[in-house]
């Protein structure tokens, strides 16, 4: 497959962009590097809201992308016209209702806390819960659904809890933007290290970058994808860098070491 075969690489931040400042900003100089229109689009989808992923770009830690999809899926950006894509937000309002999601999360017998205020927005309740088991994710997973509400629950890196909306998550957006795009899954390439970009990995036909800093969950829920899995000490965006060019994606390749 040729440079110009993938259309869209969506990518995670912490973890697998950021957390190795070194090949951050390699990657960084390397994608500005490719010629504009042989470089597949750039979605970042990052846990984190969409202001803080803004802020990361405009801090010139990042080169700048296409799209945005922020909170775990919960909102769409198109950074060329500045815009959050409303309709997507429209989607998410199905079913959903926040409120009776928190009441179920601060009733139930679990060792939650509550993630601080600039985690949460209406489509994204954020929580901490360490350790938790595959019982204690049931338990709640069964709360939840008695209510009547539709939800999902995302649970990351041994510590964090998202329940979003049934049409949310980092897959969903994902493929809720690439129809938008009318971009086919096998012309798609996603990267992320954790258990919320799972489902990213899961859409049907895309091929996916897994860091060697990879949490265990993501690599039980990735088995047998085609995939390039960076070895453990390739990690964050050196993985990233490996597996572009395994993938060729990268048009200028001899400028850097990977
Ligand atoms: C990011 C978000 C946090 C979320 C986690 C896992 O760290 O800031 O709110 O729980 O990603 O999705
Ligand atoms: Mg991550």
């Amino acid at each position: 497959m040729g440079s110009t075969d993938f259309r869209l690489f969506a990518t995670d931040l912490d973890g697998t962009l950021l957390g190795e400042a070194a090949a951050a900003a390699r990657f960084k100089r390397v994608w500005e590097a490719q010629p504009e229109g042989k470089r597949p689009l750039l979605c970042y989808s990052s846990g984190r809201l969409l202001e803080d992923v803004q802020e990361q770009i405009a801090n010139g830690l990042l080169p700048q992308p296409d799209y945005i999809i922020g909170g775990v899926g919960t909102a769409v950006y198109d950074v060329a016209h500045g815009r959050l894509l409303k309709q997507f937000t429209e989607v998410l309002e199905e079913g959903w209702d926040r409120e009776t999601v928190e009441k179920v999360l601060h009733n139930i017998d679990l060792p939650l806390e509550k993630q601080p205020k600039h985690f949460q927005n209406a489509f994204k309740s954020s929580w901490f819960l360490d350790d938790a088991t595959p019982e204690q994710l049931d338990q709640l997973q069964a709360a939840l659904e008695e209510t009547g509400v539709e939800t999902h629950l995302v649970y990351s890196s041994r510590r964090h809890l998202d329940i979003l909306p049934k049409w949310a998550n980092k897959g969903n957006a994902l493929r809720w933007l690439l129809h938008h795009l009318q971009i086919p899954h096998d012309a798609v390439l996603v990267a992320g290290d954790s258990g919320n970009d799972s489902a990213m990995f899961r859409l049907k036909g895309v091929r996916g970058i897994v860091p060697g800093n990879a949490q265990p969950e993501l690599l039980a829920e990735v088995a047998g994808m085609p995939l390039y899995i960076g070895p453990p000490g390739e990690v964050c965006a050196q993985a990233v860098l490996a597996g572009l060019k395994h993938f060729g994606v990268l048009a200028v390749a001899d400028e850097y070491e990977v």
